[in-house]
């Protein structure tokens, strides 16, 4: 039987060639690619990943943007996914498959109070479901009736789309790309480090949460649907809120009857050492978005899971002329990928039975330990973290907070890539201040491996 496999062989000038000719690569400067090459990954294995000369590098990223939660080279991913293409790979959503009963039944089980999962294809999708139902609800609810806006946070990220990104709260992100969609409004971060509000922990008054309600004052209560929240903001900085934050953001949403919908995209699936990233917090969202980690980036699958009494809203009756259009009159032909689920069915028993939101946990609080040990270093401004989530701040004065510049964060990510490790950084994302250098390796990762990443950073920032 002639199989195409041709993608595993190669060669490598034609390759490097073609990248060039023929790939727009995601978010980088495209002039870069005319006189440097591109790294092409071609193998991986647990943290390790080789590009196309045979160079071998710890990936501190899993995979670049945190999808490849369980590492690479899992086997038993692709013999489910290929068991289930054998079987049935697609059926549009419309219908029901094994693989999507059964993993919608696992991730009930995982969020207390949430009853209903729609299936898409990636976080920004997800996310746009989200603002889809609470748009839907807006029009035709009578208790939520003109509660169509949705509030974020500033250096939030939720997409990539013009509504994901009208949500987003990261000026680089969106620069060029508006007008954005009306009903979004900003309010702002809760970053200690660069408190907006000029004031220090824990006499704040936890300003950065009761700005919230002000902001939903300005805008009028009955206008507002729903805030967007990444538990732990991500690619705007890796920023954690207090502790008294979210049960603040909590309260408010209560007293106004707004919907809290939490973005896990990449907090979700033990990333910070709970199984979700609101459990750090312990409130209860209304709505949780998921990617990235569901299927541990084998296969592209997204998750929009809202409690039963917002699914309940759109039990209309069809035969009702008054209400016939009352169901959610949404489709995502991705959203009916057996192979998926399967390979998220798999990934879930893996982060179960390796104890990998435990590994997390414990191998995390020993990263941030390692991590905060380069406090001492010029240039080294502010470490934050929880469980394998990680982020190093760099500033040029410590005194001042005032970040060197993007040059210079370049030249350091060139030193510790040189050492042979993978590490992130926030990348046009925050005007002037994408400086932080971020770390989210496999939940596999072991403290020989933190020891390998912070060793690098280390060098890399002596070398500068
Ligand atoms: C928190 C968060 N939400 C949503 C998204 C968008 O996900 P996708 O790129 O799959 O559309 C991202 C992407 O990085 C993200 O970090």
């Amino acid at each position: 039987m002639a199989v195409n496999t041709d993608t595993l062989n190669y060669d490598v000038e034609e390759m490097v060639r073609g990248d060039r000719a023929y790939i727009w690569h995601h978010i980088k400067p495209h002039k870069l690619y005319e006189h440097g090459e591109q790294m092409i990954i071609v193998e991986g294995d647990g943290l390790t990943v080789k590009d196309i000369r045979g160079r071998e590098y710890l990936d501190a990223t899993s995979g670049g943007v945190w999808g490849v939660i369980v590492g690479f080279g899992r086997e038993s991913i692709a013999k489910a996914v290929y068991a289930q293409l054998k079987t049935l790979p697609y059926y549009a959503g419309t219908a029901g498959n094994i693989p999507g009963i059964k993993y919608a039944g696992e991730l009930v089980e995982r969020l207390p109070g949430l009853g209903k999962v729609y299936f898409s294809n990636s976080g920004s999708e997800a996310n746009e479901k989200a603002f889809k139902i609470v748009r839907q609800l807006s029009n035709m609810d009578p208790a939520r009736k003109g509660k169509y806006k949705i509030l974020y946070r500033d250096r939030d990220y939720h997409g990539t789309t013009i509504t994901a990104l009208s949500a987003s709260g990261q000026d680089e992100r969106k620069q060029d790309f508006g007008p954005f969609l009306d009903g979004f409004t900003g309010f702002p971060h809760a970053l200690c480090y660069r408190c907006g509000f000029g004031k220090s922990y824990p006499d704040c008054n936890i300003e950065c949460a009761r700005c919230f309600e002000d902001t939903i004052l300005r805008e009028g209560p009955e206008t507002v649907g729903a805030v967007i929240l990444e538990p732990i903001t991500a690619g705007g900085g890796i920023i954690l809120p207090v502790d008294e934050y979210y049960p603040i953001i909590q309260e408010i949403c209560h007293k106004y009857d707004i919907y809290l919908i939490m973005d896990e995209v990449v907090c979700g699936f033990g990333r910070t050492g709970t199984f979700w990233g609101f459990q750090q917090y312990g409130v209860q969202p209304d709505m949780v978005t998921m990617a990235k980690g569901v299927a541990a980036s084998y296969m592209p699958l997204s998750v929009t899971a809202v409690k039963d009494e917002i699914y309940d809203k759109f039990l209309c009756n069809p035969g009702d002329d008054c209400e016939r259009m009352n169901y959610f009159r949404d489709i995502s032909t991705y959203g009916g990928c057996a192979g998926a689920m399967s390979a998220a069915l798999e990934t879930l028993r893996i982060i179960e039975d390796e104890h990998l939101v435990e590994n997390s946990r414990v191998t995390g609080a020993y990263f941030l330990d390692c991590l905060h040990s380069l406090m001492e270093m010029p240039l080294v401004g502010d470490v934050r973290g929880r469980g394998l989530f990680a982020g190093v701040e760099f500033v040029k004065d410590k005194k001042t907070r005032t970040p060197i510049t993007e040059g210079e964060m370049d030249r350091i990510m060139g030193n510790v890539a040189a050492e042979g490790v993978l590490v992130g950084k926030t990348t046009s994302s925050l005007p002037g201040n994408n400086t932080i250098m971020n770390f989210a390796p496999a939940l596999t990762a072991s403290k020989n491996d933190i020891d390998r990443i912070v060793a690098a950073v280390k060098a890399g920032i002596e070398k500068f």
